[in-house]
């Protein structure tokens, strides 16, 4: 018999089928057994009754245990009070793997002890919820980008220089000269989208911030698109098209999920574009009157970004930054160097900083005073100061942090759930 996984069950109502899986759960009742059956795909109840089963198949039942591996055979019954809105009426159970003293039970468990058994914990619903969310955030995002032309042009990891600022860089030997882990792949978008118009990468990128706070990762995904000729107004569109087009699939695909993750999905549902959009001086003026520990001319905290965002739906854009706090590449108000062309998103909900983007300098020579300024050396970025040497070009572009995309959307309050196999600051294992 071949293998039905779970999902496919409601196609197969009234018939036998074979599944193969591992004990999410179970309980007895004299003759009459409970399993709670796990396939990657979904739970199914099964219901095995001795009177029904061969006699082998009594005993393996009664060596159950939790995350035991199993195939079961058995006819597929409707049932409107089952979560899945199936159960199976057992005919036989074959025992594939044993688990003995499986460490993570239904009750509570810490944070370290979690993540210490991180490629465990990943079997539970929760976790399993968030990973289903961020492949199909993921897919949107892919989508969206398909859809509009763009070509996906992934950038390098080792790279010779920094891109945002030298602080958060982990170096590393390359064959007698450093190298370092990229941070982001902008500085490679830019030529890509001179020689293919509107492009994007999507990867793993590396920080080594000391930050300790449930937003921070050492390595998180980030997905870059950059489009020549388009300025700050488009590059704010482009993120608020590509948002709603997450939500909406999310909101489309995902109930399940998010039901088991109990978010309130109504939050979601009010997203809208255009998103409200405060000029960062705006920014500051609202920040004095709410009474935030703020000072006029910083970078925006956590508490800062929260009373910013407070009574809004959809993500606030902060936009028109102070130069001297962001990064070499931004280009300037033209008639007012001390304001860059830059754009902040911050999501609902307390959840923080999802994109940063900019209209990037295209002047050559501002560009090379600049390098200068921020105590970069010229000779790596010769080559990007190239593209603005043939032919230089209005272009911007911004980077979305997947996990904290995926936070939001989840509701869920630590990116470290919301990627696999987690790194931070303490942590590189499992
Ligand atoms: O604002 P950032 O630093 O922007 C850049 O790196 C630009 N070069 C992107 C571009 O214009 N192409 O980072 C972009 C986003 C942030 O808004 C945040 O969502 C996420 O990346 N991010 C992090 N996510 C998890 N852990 C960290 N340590 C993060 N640092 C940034
Ligand atoms: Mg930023």
């Amino acid at each position: 018999m071949t293998q039905t996984y779970i999902s496919d069950i409601a196609a197969q109502e009234g018939q036998d089928v074979e599944l193969r899986g591992w004990i999410y759960n179970f309980r007895s009742s004299g003759k009459l057994k409970f399993l709670q059956l796990r396939d990657g795909t979904g739970v199914i109840q099964c219901v095995m009754s001795k009177k029904n089963v061969p006699e082998a198949s009594w005993e393996v039942g009664e060596k159950l245990t939790q995350e035991t591996s199993i195939i079961v055979h058995g006819t597929v019954n409707k049932d409107d009070r089952a979560p899945s809105g199936y159960e199976l009426w057992v005919s036989d159970v074959e025992l594939v793997g044993e688990s003995e003293d499986y460490p993570i039970s239904p009750k509570e468990h810490g944070d370290a002890f979690l993540l210490d058994h991180r490629h465990l914990w990943l079997r539970s619903s929760r976790q399993h919820a968030i990973m289903r969310v961020r492949h199909n955030v993921i897919k949107a995002i892919r989508d969206f980008f398909d859809d509009r032309g763009f070509i996906n042009l992934d950038a390098p990891i080792f790279t010779p220089n920094a891109a945002e600022g030298t602080s958060t860089l982990f170096e590393t030997e390359y064959f007698g000269d450093k190298a370092y882990l990229s941070q982001s792949g902008q500085l490679y978008m830019e030529p890509g989208c001179a020689a293919l118009g509107k492009v994007y990468c999507f990867g793993p990128t590396f920080r080594a911030e000391k930050s300790k706070t449930r937003k921070h990762l050492t390595e998180f995904w980030m997905l870059e698109p950059e489009v020549a000729f388009m300025d700050l107004d488009g590059c704010m569109e482009l993120g608020e098209d590509l948002i709603c087009f997450i939500i909406e699939r999310i909101l489309e695909r995902c109930q399940m999920e998010l039901k088991t993750l109990e978010r309130d999905v109504s939050k979601l549902e009010a997203v809208k574009t255009p998103f409200p959009r405060i000029h960062y001086q705006e920014a500051c003026d609202l920040l004095v009157k709410k009474g935030t520990d703020f000072t006029p001319g910083d970078d925006f905290g956590a508490p800062d970004e929260e009373a910013l965002s407070e009574g809004y739906d959809s993500p606030v854009i902060i936009h028109r930054f102070p130069t001297k706090i962001k990064a070499f590449y931004m280009k300037c108000e033209a008639d007012d160097p001390e304001t860059s062309l830059s754009c902040d998103f911050i999501a609902p909900e307390g959840f923080g900083e999802i994109i940063g983007g900019s209209q990037r300098e295209d002047n050559a020579e501002i560009l090379e005073r600049k390098i200068r300024e921020h105590d970069l050396p010229r000779e790596a970025f010769q080559w990007y100061l190239d593209v603005r040497k043939y032919g230089s070009f209005p272009h911007s572009g911004f980077g979305l942090g997947l996990e904290r995309t995926i936070s939001w959307i989840c509701g869920v309050r630590h990116v470290r759930e919301c990627i696999p196999f987690p790194r931070l600051m303490h942590r590189l294992k499992p």
